[in-house]
Parts: C-alpha cells; sequence; structure tokens
C-alpha cells in the first residue's frame, strides 16, 4: 500500500506538516536581532549642543550663516541654543539609560575643539566637555560612536576654501588626530564624515546647506575628491598610529537611499543607475569597489556634458592611480543613513535643472507613488522594503562589507503631541526589512535611530520634529518628554523582537535595573 493510501500515516503526515508550519510561523513571528547587535540612537552637535559661543569654542560655518543670513532658515531659528545638550548632557545620558541603548552616535565639534580649525590651539574646556559626557555614557556601558565631522566646519578654514582647498585632507586629520588622542582611549567606533552628498552636493554644489556655495558645475565634483582624500587621511592616521593601542575601527557614513527603475526598460535601468552613483556611489565607489575609481557611468556622463559646454576638460577631476590607491579599502565599515526611496525615469518627472549641475549631468526624473505615507518633511516618505533594496544592493556591489545602518527616523510636526504612531509604524516596517535583509546574509552589526530628541533640522529649524523624545524649545531647561515610540523602541531593544501588538501601558519612563 502506498503512502497516500494509508489513512493513520496520511494523519501522522499531516500532524507533522502542522507543526513545522506552526514553529516557521512562529519563527517568523519571533525573528530576532542577535543579542550583540548593537543599538542606538544618534544625533549630531550643532543640532543639540547650543552653547555656540560657550567656553572659547569657535565660529563654524552654521553659526556664520544663521546669523549673517537668518531668512535662510524656514523659522529663522539657529543652532545657538538647540536643545542645549552642552549644559543638558547627564540627563541625555539618562534618556540613554532609559531607552536601554547599547550605543549613542554624537559627533564633535571641530571648533569647539579647535576654534579656528587647526591643530596648534585645542580648546581644553571643548575637551573637557566631551570627556564628560563620554565618561558619563561609559559608567552606565553605552558605548560612544563619534563622528568627527557632521557639517560643522570651523568658519575660519571655510574662509580659506573649506572642502575644495587641497590642504583640507592635511587640516582633517590633523584635528583627527587630536581626536583620537583625547578620546580614543575610550571611543573605539570613530565615523569621520557624515553624509557627504549633504557636504559636498548641498552645500557646494547647491544652496541648501552651509556654506550655500552654489558653484554648480564644479562644487561638488572637487569637494568629493578632497572629502575622500581626507577621510582616507584620517583613516590611515588612526590605522598606522592607533589602532595597535586602542582597537578601534573607523569608517564613513553615507547618505543611501532606495532609487530604482519605475518601469523595467534598458533605459530606466540607466537612469536608476545614473542616480545612485550621482547620490552616493561617487563618494562609495572610491573607497569599497575593486577599481577604486569614481562610478564610470557618471564620469562618462559629466566628461561629455564638459566637452559639449566647451569645458576644455572634464568638470568632475580625475583621481590619479596614486590617490585611488590611498583611498581604496580606507574603511572598517560603511556606515549607511537610509531614510526612503524613490523611482526613476529617463524620460518623466524631470525637473528644470540649472546646467551645468550634478542633476542636469545626469538629467533624470523621479516618481514618488502619491499613496507612500508623508511625513513632516517633504523629501521623506515611507517606501516600502527600500532599506532592503539599499542594503542587498550594497552587499551585492561591494563584497565583504560590514555594514552600521548610523541613522534611521522619521519626522512629525512640532504640534503632533507625544503619540507619535506614524513613528511607530515607520520604525516597524524598517527594523522588518532590516532583518530581512540580515537573513538574506547582509552583515549588519547595529542600528541607530535618528533621533534620540528634537533638534535643529538644519534649513528646516526646528520645523520638523525626529526626536523619540519630544524637546520643548520654549523652555529654558529644554524639557525632554518620551513620545510613544520610545516606550516602543525601549521594548523592540529588550526583547530584541519586534512585536507588532505591543502597546506601552503608561507613558511615564523608567530605567530598568543594570542600566
Ligand atoms: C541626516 C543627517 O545626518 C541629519 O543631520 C538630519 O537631521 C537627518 N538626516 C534628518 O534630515
Amino acid at each position: 500500500m502506498s503512502l497516500a493510501q494509508s489513512p493513520s500515516k496520511m494523519r501522522f503526515l499531516l500532524y507533522i506538516g502542522l507543526i513545522i508550519a506552526g514553529c516557521n510561523a512562529q519563527q517568523k513571528q519571533e525573528r530576532r536581532f542577535p543579542d550583540d547587535f548593537i543599538f542606538g540612537t544618534a544625533t549630531a552637535s550643532y543640532q543639540i549642543e547650543g552653547g555656540w559661543n560657550a567656553d572659547g569654542k569657535g565660529e563654524n560655518i552654521w553659526d556664520r550663516m544663521t546669523h549673517t543670513q537668518p531668512h535662510v532658515i524656514k523659522d529663522y531659528s539657529n543652532g545657538d541654543i538647540a536643545a542645549d545638550s552642552y549644559n543638558n548632557y547627564k540627563r541625555d545620558v539618562e534618556m540613554m539609560r532609559e531607552l536601554g541603548l547599547d550605543a549613542y552616535r554624537f559627533s564633535l565639534s571641530w571648533s569647539r575643539i579647535l576654534p579656528n580649525g587647526l591643530s596648534y590651539k585645542i580648546n581644553e574646556a571643548g575637551v573637557t566637555f566631551y570627556n564628560n559626557y563620554i565618561n558619563e555614557m561609559l559608567k552606565y556601558n553605552i558605548t560612544p560612536i563619534v563622528t568627527l565631522y557632521h557639517w560643522d566646519l570651523p568658519q575660519k578654514l571655510q574662509d580659506l576654501g573649506g572642502f575644495i582647498n587641497p590642504l583640507f585632507p592635511e587640516w582633517f586629520e590633523d584635528y583627527a588626530r587630536v581626536a583620537y588622542e583625547n578620546f580614543g582611549d575610550r571611543v573605539k567606533h570613530w565615523i569621520t564624515f557624515n553624509e557627504p552628498r549633504e557636504i559636498c552636493y548641498e552645500g557646494y554644489g547647491w544652496t541648501t546647506k552651509a556654506p550655500l556655495l552654489n558653484a554648480t558645475g564644479i562644487g561638488t565634483y572637487y569637494c568629493a575628491k578632497y572629502l575622500l582624500l581626507a577621510h582616507a587621511s584620517a583613516y590611515k592616521a588612526y590605522v598606522n598610529d592607533f589602532k595597535a593601542t586602542q582597537n578601534g575601527e573607523c569608517g564613513i557614513t553615507i547618505s543611501v537611499n532606495w532609487f530604482g527603475p519605475l518601469t523595467d526598460s534598458a533605459d530606466d535601468e540607466y537612469a536608476a543607475e545614473l542616480k545612485r552613483q550621482a547620490e552616493w556611489g561617487l563618494y562609495a565607489n572610491p573607497i569599497f569597489s575593486e577599481d577604486g575609481s569614481f562610478p564610470k557611468e557618471l564620469s562618462e556622463v559629466v566628461a561629455k556634458k564638459s566637452l559639449e559646454q566647451g569645458y576644455k576638460k572634464s568638470r568632475m577631476p580625475e583621481l590619479s592611480d596614486e590617490e585611488k590607491k590611498y583611498i581604496r579599502g580606507s574603511s572598517d565599515f560603511f556606515g549607511v543613513n537610509h531614510y526612503t526611496g524613490a523611482y526613476v525615469s529617463a524620460e518623466d518627472n524631470k525637473g528644470n535643472y540649472i546646467t551645468p549641475s550634478l542633476l542636469a549631468d545626469i538629467d533624470v526624473g523621479s516618481y514618488v507613488p502619491p499613496e507612500w505615507l508623508s511625513s513632516a518633511s517633504t523629501w521623506l516618505k515611507l517606501s516600502p522594503n527600500s532599506l532592503y533594496n539599499s542594503l542587498t544592493h550594497l552587499h551585492n556591489k561591494y563584497r565583504n562589507v560590514k555594514f552600521y545602518i548610523t541613522e534611521n527616523g522619521w519626522s512629525t510636526t512640532p504640534d503632533s503631541g507625544l503619540i507619535d504612531d506614524d513613528r511607530v509604524l515607520y520604525y516597524r516596517t524598517a527594523l522588518n526589512t532590516l532583518l530581512d535583509a540580515m537573513e538574506a546574509g547582509v552583515d549588519v552589526k547595529g542600528y541607530m535611530a535618528w533621533s534620540l530628541m528634537d533638534n535643529f533640522e538644519w534649513m528646516e529649524g526646528y520645523k520638523e520634529r525626529f526626536g523619540l523624545y519630544h524637546v520643548n524649545f520654549e523652555d529654558p531647561a529644554r524639557t525632554r518628554t518620551p513620545r510613544k515610540s520610545a516606550f516602543i523602541y525601549k521594548q523592540i531593544l529588550k526583547t530584541r523582537v519586534i512585536d507588532p501588538n505591543y502597546e506601552p501601558a503608561t507613558l511615564t519612563m523608567w530605567i530598568d535595573e543594570g542600566h
């Protein structure tokens, strides 16, 4: 008699089948982040610290821009006081303990440590402030992850051309060495630059970040070159002179949103690839690819258009073989800041791009489905699977790379209160797709939510809020209050599981034992 004809065997197999299906369903529901996965939150100096001229701090490009051209900021505000973390750092660490964070990513203000940017004059009060911040974290086993540069260049260095000056790599390396020397005994994770695209394209090639340089045709590309050399110099300084004794790691954080083709036509595929190269490949390829050059297709279109426009050579500078060798491989990890995605088209939805510029060079359109959930920021929609797509793409493109998600988050309006269900949905969705990516073999070691608390959102001032904690900017004490998302994040960190049904019983915070 065959198996199919035996009713008792059939029943038995059905029974086993049900058990296996049940286990799978349970496993699916209870997918866990590994115990050694690092959960944290992220912030940046200018966005939270305040104390803009306290105790010897020098002026930086955001101080200068917001003081001299206040109208460029949506609510005419600035970071003079911000969340006043310069005075509230103990409360910040208390919030980290409330959330049960493993790590905290923050940045150093270059001009707080070196008032005019150069390393011959150190402001001891600045060093003391960061020592206090770091030591307070370490008291409670919270691992500091330090970004050296999150957009607040000392003004004096900007006056000398900033990132476009070929001396920039030297200035940055000197500053990095001061940081390693003063904090490297306790800081084991270093990030050189936060988001090169935003520094170079928005600040040098356009007018949506300080220093508003608007050098549209060349600013982005020249900034990219010297930023990469500066990054490599700071990385090599760490590897050659500090790593053996300090035992840490050093990498870079790049903004990687997902850009897929609108249709499966070859033209749209090519357009999406160009967009990815313009957005992040320009900075990632020289470091993480095998050949270490600027991305091929982007280099080709810029060279072609430059000649057509009457330039004698490409507006994109070359990387010499020596420079490529110097930059290639200069990162222990790839820090990914991820927020959203869009579809890219070769023909549809193009803007009126200024010529010459990065956008005119690639000349593609983008499309965002209207049904995607909107945040308070025009550019930020809940784009399903965009984190998964970004990570698996990077994983396949750049072999053997280790990733940290160094930022991911959602904005709400100032008056939206403490019940932030959209933010909760966003985090749960992103973390689920992160697990999908990890199950697909992507090596991700940690995840930092942006942000621990509301802060100065650059050109949007205080109009867009990214915090797990609400900050009352009307109150001189800058009181911080947890939002619902803070409780959800805390629960995920504690259990390592994303429970779609978990609801906090109260919005009163507490510190768990051991934190
Ligand atoms: C990325 C930047 O690093 C951070 O400074 C900014 O606040 C967030 N994106 C949200 O826009």
